[in-house]
């Protein structure tokens, strides 16, 4: 029996504990929209929430952004690094408190936390290696969240997703496969709807959307190529548990895209190492939920 989705969406949509963006995070998401924005505006807002004040304080001054000197206040940050990278530090700060204290039976939350983020380091070294107008640090934030499906059917569709689980297990093939047999979509397609729900900028909800079928994206090809590698990297890497055990192909759209070469992949390899190596603020807040 394969699920009628509209009405999976209508029942996922209509729990009231579907996790709601951290409110700072999705504050500043309007507040990147408006033209009025300010560093002091910004600085009061994040200083609101001591807990969140800390932990952006804490990877702004981690080695993995190696800014010289110390960053003492959020106002300082703003201004030193701009409103683009605070946003994105906030962003980072908050999303592994999406699944505050919950525990799953099927999936290894931390280990799912830990595939994103190495798919959030390899986004960025894509992006920083091939230039063009993405930003590195937006291509971050978009490997950070791009499953966050899984975690969203883990919670609401339980039953459903132990199938999916079990199917994996039995048959070894790619956790998407076996959503879409069981269930007749994807955790793209529940990516997709909560961050449609949480006014999330395209950029994200494409790479969310697009991140396995990155041919079909018509709009931020380069950030969904960039999160399709990061995936694809962090996987071969052995960076956490994704929910399977396949490594999937990179797509012919993105080799053509990029230009890509097996030197190039090898050399980004090589650098996400030296990267994981500056991570370890970011793998203390996983663990930390
Ligand atoms: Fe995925
Ligand atoms: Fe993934």
């Amino acid at each position: 029996m394969v699920l009628d989705s509209a009405k999976a969406r209508k029942k996922i949509e209509s729990v009231s504990d579907l996790p709601t963006l951290p409110t700072v995070a999705s504050h500043i998401i309007a507040m990147a929209n408006s033209p009025k924005t300010n560093a002091a505006d910004v600085g009061k807002m994040i200083e609101q929430d001591q807990a969140l004040t800390a932990k952006v304080l804490k990877l702004v001054n981690s080695s993995f952004y190696g800014f010289p000197g110390q960053i003492k206040s959020i106002q300082h940050a703003v201004v030193i690094l701009g409103f683009n990278k605070v946003k994105n530090v906030v962003m980072t700060a908050s999303v592994f408190d999406l699944s505050k204290g919950r525990k799953s039976l099927q999936i290894d939350i931390p280990k799912l936390w830990e595939h994103c983020l190495g798919t959030a380091i390899g986004a960025r070294v894509v992006a920083s290696s091939l230039g063009g107008g993405l930003q590195p640090d937006d291509a971050f934030v978009g490997g950070l969240i791009h499953d966050i499906g899984k975690l969203i059917l883990d919670q609401f569709l339980t039953e459903d997703y132990m199938v999916v689980t079990e199917k994996v297990s039995a048959d070894n093939c790619l956790i998407r496969s076996a959503e879409k047999e069981v269930l007749g979509f994807t955790h793209n397609t529940v990516g997709t709807w909560v961050a449609e729900k949480w006014r999330l900028p395209p950029n994200l909800l494409h790479s969310i959307q697009y991140h396995h079928r990155p041919d079909q994206a018509r709009e931020n090809r380069e950030m969904v190529a960039a999160v399709h590698l990061g995936d694809i990297l962090a996987r071969s890497l052995g960076i956490g548990a994704a929910g399977d055990n396949r490594m999937p192909e990179i797509k012919t759209s993105v080799w053509q895209l990029y230009n890509l070469t097996a030197k190039f992949l090898d050399e980004s390899i090589a650098t996400m190492l030296v990267e994981l190596k500056k991570a370890k603020e970011f793998f203390d807040l996983i663990e930390s939920q």
